[in-house]
């Protein structure tokens, strides 16, 4: 990077980096401030959540609608503003200054991700961000590995097989953001992963529509209603569950209009208008944390046979409802799997899993390797990842 060598505040060559991650879920930006030397330290960890209006903005722009472009611009400005305050709060917490960062790692909001179609769309004005934070930022991770003739997804499962792989022992990292991903380790060096579909997503915007929250706190929702079997299998008639990897979605497809559907051929089926009667709400929250818990525990017992252990990132480890589910599930579908934990039992807090990927990447870019497996995401090959924008 620009000041890899420069001198830092105490003299010294900077080596620290900022990871910033704002995933599906649309709850803020996670940011990490960390040291790889070569193992990854957290110094630092700050969440915000984004402003109402902002958020606001950034639902709008996950489906068509007039005047995006200016939107877009405008909700990428106001994006990067919480970004930099993230990373203003990440030095102030650990009395570093810009000059001792190397790099910022910005994954950026996700506003389209369609592989099929071959792009991905990451919102961001990183520009910006280097002008309001004087630190160099690196950004847009996605786009070379699509250009590579890959999904672009998920990034994390390299950074994960680095910090989490174990020799002689197969380990899943399930990280359960808005969208649930898996990284499959068979000791260090095998790695698969991808996108196993809805992690939080429909059940935040299922708790918005019936407790005005914006998510179900502990899954305490959930944990008063009784699992649908019917409204379950209209949920799992989807055929990007039964698809094979590599495979990645997003709130393209996972998203109210789905739900609604779905919800619509379950009424359609019997249940008439009680779906919207209060009683149901418990029940629905309950089957939708069944669909996050079994979809995952069905593509593990697939594509990690022999799994020892589930390490559980990401906000979906809050809910409790949700990981009594998700042990259930796999005691069925797979009973090898000894562990259903979080990643705190590997040393590492659930929020920072994420953000730190993105760290990881820009130093990964910072050296010019690779930052991408062909085996995750099927690009053509091993690609280096993100642009760089100097402060
Ligand atoms: N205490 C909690 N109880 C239940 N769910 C929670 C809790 N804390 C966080 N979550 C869930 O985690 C989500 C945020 O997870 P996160 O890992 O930030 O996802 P993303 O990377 O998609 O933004 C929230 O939207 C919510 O669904
Ligand atoms: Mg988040």
């Amino acid at each position: 990077m620009s000041n890899a060598s420069a001198p830092s505040s105490a003299g010294t060559p900077a080596r620290h980096y900022i990871g910033l991650m704002s995933g599906t879920s649309m709850d803020g930006v996670d940011g990490v401030l960390a040291t790889f030397a070569p193992q990854p330290e957290v110094l630092a960890h700050v969440h915000l959540p984004f402003p109402a209006p902002l958020r606001d903005a950034l639902f709008a722009l996950q489906s068509p609608g007039d005047n995006e472009i200016d939107r877009e611009a405008l909700a990428a400005q106001a994006l990067v503003v919480v970004y930099a305050d993230c990373c203003t709060a990440l030095l102030q917490e650990t009395a570093l200054q810009a000059a001792d960062i190397v790099a910022i790692g910005v994954h950026g909001q996700t506003i389209r991700h369609r592989p099929e179609r071959g792009y991905t769309r990451q919102l961001n004005d990183p520009s910006r961000l280097a002008e309001l934070t004087g630190i160099d930022v690196v950004a847009d991770f996605r786009s070379r590995d699509l250009a590579a003739g890959g999904q672009g997804a998920p990034l994390v499962p390299a950074f994960h097989a680095d910090v989490f792989g174990a020799p002689g022992q197969t380990r899943v990292i399930c990280n359960i953001g808005g969208i649930s991903n898996l990284s499959i380790l068979r000791g260090k060096d095998e790695v698969h992963g991808f996108d196993c579909g809805p992690g939080n997503a429909l059940l935040d915007a299922w708790a918005e529509r019936t407790l005005g929250r914006p998510y179900d706190e502990g899954g305490r929702l959930a944990a008063a209603g009784t699992v649908d079997e019917t409204l379950l299998k209209q949920l799992l008639d989807e055929p990007f569950f039964s698809a094979s990897p590599p495979k990645s979605t997003g709130r393209d497809l996972f998203n109210t209009a789905w739900l609604d559907g779905k919800l619509q051929a379950w009424r359609d089926a019997g249940i008439g208008d009680a779906v919207d009667k209060a009683e149901h709400a418990a029940d629905i929250q309950a089957t939708l944390t069944a669909l996050t818990a079994r979809t995952i525990a069905e593509e593990i017992a697939i594509h990690a046979p022999g799994c020892d252990a589930v390490y559980v990132c990401g906000g979906g480890a809050h809910n409790e409802t949700l990981m009594r589910a998700l042990r259930t599930a796999l005691r069925e579908k797979a009973p090898s799997v000894a562990h259903v934990v979080s990643t705190q039992a590997l040393g590492m807090d659930v929020e920072h899993v994420e953000a730190l990927a993105f760290a990881w990447l820009a130093a990964r870019f910072g050296q010019r390797a690779p930052g991408n497996l062909p085996a995750v995401t099927g690009a053509r090959g091993l690609r280096v990842l993100g642009a760089l924008y100097p402060r």
